[in-house]
């Protein structure tokens, strides 16, 4: 398949730079690279930009005048699928499901939440355990009954087309470490609804790269996790006209760093964003980042990450969720 040909608005400040982090290196004792697509533009930046160049080009083949999405109440998905449609002229629904166990001095109109308001986004507020899914499906019904012609995004746009985004990350990264010479052990990154994981592996897999890809969890279990990740890897490869069992063996995930579950503080996140702040001037988020850092900071400290070693963050944004959380800082 000709992947260049698959639609897609270009939205992306890309390449993201690549850059790397003196200071947290000496202390954790390997090279550390960031990937920072905390800047990748659109609404503050984040990984959805690059999904949200293939949703909304597939939507706009649709013509969609509205998507509708689902996620948590700090989702950044939500965010910058909120800025996409804003600056695309849709209207957007969110479908956000408040979490329990987060804390709710701020969660329910600051960070992510204040800026989909601000992107002119409609929200729809389902309490903690409420089903998104079975919501975001009525509300397309409705919409259609109204002449309306909705596009369903799924959470975290994570299907097929959204990882599309991150087998351009994958090359972007292939791109930068050969002009840089560099050689990468590892690359980490925060996983969740599994599309940035999937996508990314793709892209290694259908660059004949060979680099692993480390996924610690947000919000599933290790096995959890590594069945969502292989699955929808699967998918990709067949949409690329590969053998889909090129994904063996290839998915990598941590669970041991999701604390309580999705959203829910853990005292490493915290360590690993104040740290990141104040040794880099790097901001994290409390959710996603900040989690895979405090992930990739254990690793080192157990000497899982050999000393020495070139580790890959990506990092994958959030840090507008963190005035959401500002009790916990
Ligand atoms: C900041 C951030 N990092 C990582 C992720 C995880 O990406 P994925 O859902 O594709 O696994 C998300 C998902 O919402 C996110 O917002």
């Amino acid at each position: 398949m000709d992947f260049s040909a698959i639609s897609r608005v270009k939205i992306t400040h890309a390449p993201t730079p690549l850059e790397f982090a003196p200071r947290l290196s000496d202390e954790l004792g390997c090279h550390l690279l960031i990937k920072r697509d905390d800047c990748t533009g659109l609404a503050g930046g984040g990984n959805k930009v690059r999904k949200l160049e293939y949703l909304l080009a597939d939507a706009q083949n649709q013509g969609a005048d509205t998507l509708i999405t689902i996620g948590g109440l700090q989702s950044n998905h939500a965010r910058q699928t909120a800025a996409m449609a804003a600056k695309f002229g849709l209207n957007c629904e969110l479908v956000l499901e408040d979490i329990q166990g987060t804390p709710k001095k701020d969660y329910y109109h600051n960070g992510n939440v204040l800026l989909d308001n601000l992107f002119g986004a409609n929200i729809h507020k389902l309490d903690i355990g409420q089903d998104c899914d079975i919501y975001a499906e009525n509300l397309f019904k409705k919409l259609i009954s109204h002449r309306r012609r909705p596009y369903l995004i799924p959470v975290g746009g994570s299907n097929v087309i959204g990882s599309y985004g991150y087998i351009r990350c994958a090359n972007e990264i292939l791109e930068q470490i050969a002009y840089q010479n560099i050689k990468i052990d590892q690359i980490v990154l925060a996983t969740g609804s599994a599309g940035t994981q999937a996508g990314l592996l793709a892209g290694m897999i259908a660059a004949n790269s060979n680099i692993p890809v480390l996924g610690i969890c947000v919000s599933k279990s290790t096995q959890e996790q590594a069945i969502l990740v292989e699955a929808l890897l699967r998918k990709i490869l067949v949409s690329l006209g590969l053998n889909p069992d090129l994904a063996k063996d290839k998915v990598k995930c941590n669970g041991n760093y999701v604390g309580g579950g999705y959203g829910i503080v853990t005292d490493g996140m915290v360590s690993a964003v104040k740290r990141c702040s104040k040794l880099e001037g790097l901001l994290l988020d409390p959710v996603y980042s900040g989690k895979a850092m405090s992930g990739l900071i254990d690793l080192c400290d157990q000497g899982i990450i050999p000393t020495g070693s070139n580790q890959l963050f990506i990092h994958t944004g959030g840090s507008q969720a963190l005035s959401a959380y500002q009790e916990v800082f």
